[in-house]
């Protein structure tokens, strides 16, 4: 008999209470403190970090604490007590640090998510360790080109990087544009989901979790439910949204307001484009332009099938995970009224992002992403070309400054995002289809039962680093690869 999740019992139902809490297998965690977080209501940007003249400096204390998160307590996990962590702001050319500081009692580290910056020592280093009780100074560059946009932090201690994001563990990052785009107000939306237990512990994942990947119950905006935005009419806001879920797809919608995408990931489009879904995959973050019209509107998440692995279960196999349930949420509430504002100024373009489809391809690959095994626990495999991840191993090496092509097939009947450290994607070809424009990502969503063929340019930076499933029960248990570029 599996272990059963506290989801699981309260879908069987007829189970009491004591049952159920029994059911649950939490993780645990030493609460030191009481964070301070902003308990439902008005929308809050999470607390920001800027960087001047060319440095930032920060200190990032991970540690367990007891904060309301979406009107529960909960006994978490943040950085400097707050879900999220504080908000990074740099310019292209920034040094910053940070200092690392481990509170908790398992080993942790931290990576800058979709930075290019050197991967070796002490800059984006994710071989590093920060045991319980110790720091660590880690040290960056921009590069005086680095593309604006939108980024995030978060550990990525090998084994746990799962449960200590579920738990709270995550932050924004912004590179701000050389030439502004002028708004009424920005807005940061770290969305992030979490599943407590009746005791505000943070539930530990089901054997089903880790193998569809842990979708909580509760989702969140800076960690608070369905916040309330407002605005008046005419004005245009500029909102950074940054999908920080283990497993979750955001097909975010905003009906009766008008989504203008002006980037994904990194980068900004040459203009802005009308969007009425944007789909970020895990790890995946949107940079949106809404022009407020009277009235109200939801940002809400749609469903999005992301696949199952209900083909390989047998047919006495468990029901579909009801965490993926088929429902709509709601994200955030934007209600517009008032006098209407002077409309905005044009928005300045930018010069096209770089196109890697006539390129001299060095080298071609392709990655294999499989999920193997007999059924749920019982020896499931994770693996990218028929391996799990070994931190001593390089799978694939790469001569510095060439430009390759990936074709990423995916055989299972589920999506695996696809991330590369450091280095940006171009996708070339998707399900038979080649985009129009240049299209860039650091996350590659693959659907299941597809492939999508992307090109990478090397440029820069040399090291060792890793490509990943960002589904992060995947990567924990073995979808991971090592590339070194020389
Ligand atoms: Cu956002 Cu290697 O991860
Ligand atoms: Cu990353
Ligand atoms: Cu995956």
């Amino acid at each position: 008999m599996l272990p059963m999740s506290r989801r699981n019992a309260l879908l069987l139902g007829g189970l009491g209470t004591a049952a159920i809490a029994a059911g649950g297998a939490g993780l645990w965690w030493t609460v030191s403190s009481r964070f301070s977080t902003v308990a439902g209501g008005d929308f809050t940007d999470p607390k920001q970090l800027r960087s001047s003249n060319g440095r930032l400096q920060v200190r990032l204390e991970a540690s367990a604490g007891s904060v309301q998160l979406g009107g529960q307590q909960a006994s978490a996990l943040g950085y400097n007590g707050g879900i999220p962590g504080p908000t990074l702001r740099l310019r292209g050319g920034d040094a910053f640090a940070v200092e690392l500081v481990n509170s908790m009692d398992v080993p942790t580290n931290l990576h800058v998510h979709g930075l290019h910056v050197s991967p070796q020592g002490n800059g984006d280093n994710v071989f590093n360790v920060v045991e319980p009780g110790h720091s660590f100074r880690y040290e960056y560059r921009l590069p005086a080109d680095h593309p604006p946009g939108v980024y995030w932090y978060h550990p990525h201690h090998h084994g746990m990087v799962a449960d200590q994001i579920f738990a709270g563990l995550f932050g924004a990052i912004i590179v701000e544009d050389a030439q502004p785009v002028d708004v009424s107000r920005e807005r940061v939306m770290v969305v992030s989901d979490i599943t407590l237990d009746g005791s505000g512990t943070v539930a530990g994942p089901s054997p089903m979790d880790r193998m569809l990947g842990r979708e909580g119950e509760l989702v969140l905006v800076n960690g608070q439910r369905n916040p309330k935005l407002s605005a008046r009419p005419g004005e245009r806001e500029r909102w950074r949204i940054v999908n920080t879920c283990v497993a979750r797809y955001l097909q975010l919608r905003l009906d009766g307001q008008q989504m203008q995408l002006l980037g994904m990931d990194s980068g900004r489009f040459p203009t802005p484009r009308n969007a009425d879904e944007v789909l970020l995959a895990p790890g995946n973050r949107a940079d949106v332009l809404v022009t407020a019209v009277e009235g109200d509107a939801t940002l809400s998440a749609v469903y999005y099938n992301r696949g199952s692995m209900a083909g390989m279960m047998g047919p006495a196999g468990p029901a579909p995970n009801s965490a993926q349930g088929t429902g709509d949420l709601v994200l955030a509430t934007l209600s517009v009224t008032g006098a209407p504002a002077a409309p905005p100024p044009a928005v300045p373009s930018r010069t096209a992002a770089a196109d890697l489809r006539t390129a001299a391809v060095a080298a071609r690959r392709q990655l294999t992403f499989a999920v193997g095994g007999m059924g749920m626990g019982m020896g499931m495999s994770f693996t990218i070309n028929g391996r799990e991840f070994n931190a001593s191993r390089t799978d694939t090496t790469v001569a510095a400054q060439t430009v390759e092509e990936w074709t990423l097939i995916n055989p299972s009947p589920m999506d695996h995002p696809f991330h590369l450290h450091v280095w940006p994607m171009q996708i070339i070809e998707e399900q038979s289809q080649a985009p129009g424009q240049p299209v860039w990502r650091d996350v590659v969503n693959i659907p299941a039962n597809g492939q999508v063929r992307v090109r990478i340019h090397f440029k820069d930076f040399t090291g060792r680093s890793v490509y990943h499933c960002h589904i992060l029960d995947h990567e924990d248990q073995g979808m991971m690869g090592v590339i070194e570029v020389r």
